[in-house]
């Protein structure tokens, strides 16, 4: 069996991937991502960002994300739509805009209003506020914070529950995966908007992981529980586990069990209710161009060939 029907066995809602719009022209990618046996869900990984769907004031332009929305629902795959707020991949008007308050709330609601009413009813989630955080857990200086300090959150998520009741509302980031201050600032987040009544569903954890440093199993299903204890689903959203390349036997059998770990944590925490690899084959990483001379953080290499890294996330769904 493959990867989503396992995960499905395991109790999880999916297992699946990240994909983008390039890969749609790679008649090889396009059916291995559609075999819905290995993939039950696919995330856009660049096309619902706002460079992309708002590049300016007012306009929108949902081309791209549509093209994936619609592979996803030819396919019966689900949908982890990404992302509405982001310091990242902003359009230069909101970035370098002159800002007040007022103007900035009523520029991000009407980002989230309109994103989020075209896709209406068909993102399983959304991640609402992505990476607000930085290491020592305090907020990024963003120009949202700058401008409308943390209440932008709230704001944020208040907004995308009015517009659409029904799809999950998540608050995702990186380095979330030990405890330590970053999860505590995102502890923190859920915690104050659930105290002031703000709707939060899930929070994801994008576990961009290191071969050799990933956490323990152990870590990882104590760092988790402290999420679900507060009321929330986790998913392990963007996962990949990248090495110093080039390969070498020893690099990919802890690759092998670094996946199956995490994975395996994932699956034994009620609650934790998917994994998604940040694309599947090698080729289309972005990895390698972020961190030159690193690589090969996925269960496919550039050929579409199975690696040993897809047989320790077979191992962590089975517990086999
Ligand atoms: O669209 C332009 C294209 O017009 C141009 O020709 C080309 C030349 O460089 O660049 C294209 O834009 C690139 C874009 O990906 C689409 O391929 C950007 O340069 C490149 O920076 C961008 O990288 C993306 C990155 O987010 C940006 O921060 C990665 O593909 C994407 O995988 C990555 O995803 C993020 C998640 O959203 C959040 N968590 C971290 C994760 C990894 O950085």
């Amino acid at each position: 069996a493959q990867l989503h029907t396992l995960a499905l066995a395991a109790g999880l809602e999916y297992f699946g991937t990240a994909t983008d719009n390039i890969e749609l022209s790679d008649a090889a990618l396009v059916t291995a991502l559609s075999n819905l046996t290995e993939f039950g869900q696919i995330t856009p990984g660049n096309s619902q960002k706002w460079d992309s769907i708002e590049p300016s004031p007012n306009t929108f332009s949902f081309e791209k994300g549509d093209a994936i929305t619609a592979l996803g629902a030819k396919n019966s795959q689900l949908l982890r739509c990404h992302t509405l707020v982001w310091f990242q991949q902003l359009p230069v008007w909101v970035q370098n805009g002159t800002w007040t308050n007022a103007t900035l709330t009523a520029a991000l609601k009407n980002h989230i209003t309109t994103t989020m009413t075209h896709y209406k009813g068909q993102c399983y989630a959304w991640d609402v506020v992505n990476e607000a955080l930085e290491s020592d857990g305090s907020f990024r200086e963003s120009v949202f914070f700058k401008t409308m300090g943390e209440s932008y959150i709230k704001i944020a998520f208040d907004t995308a529950a009015a517009t659409d009741p029904d799809v999950k509302l998540y608050y995702n980031d990186f380095s979330i995966e030990n405890p330590g201050p970053k999860a505590t600032g995102a502890l923190n987040i859920v915690k104050s908007l659930k105290a002031s009544g703000t709707k939060i569903d899930g929070v994801g954890l994008q576990a961009h992981f290191i071969v050799g440093s990933t956490p323990s199993k152990a870590v990882q299903i104590k760092n988790l529980e402290s999420f679900t204890a507060l009321g929330v689903e986790v998913a392990y959203t963007e996962l990949d586990i990248r090495m110093t390349l080039p390969s070498t036997a020893a690099l990919d059998a802890q690759q092998t069990t670094d996946y199956e770990n995490t994975v395996a944590a994932c699956v034994q925490v009620t609650n934790c209710i998917g994994v998604t690899v940040w694309d599947f084959s090698d080729k289309y990483s972005w990895v390698p161009s972020t961190f030159p001379g690193t690589g090969s953080a996925l269960p496919f290499d550039e050929n579409l060939v199975r690696k040993s890294a897809y047989f320790g996330i077979v191992a962590g769904l089975t517990g086999a």
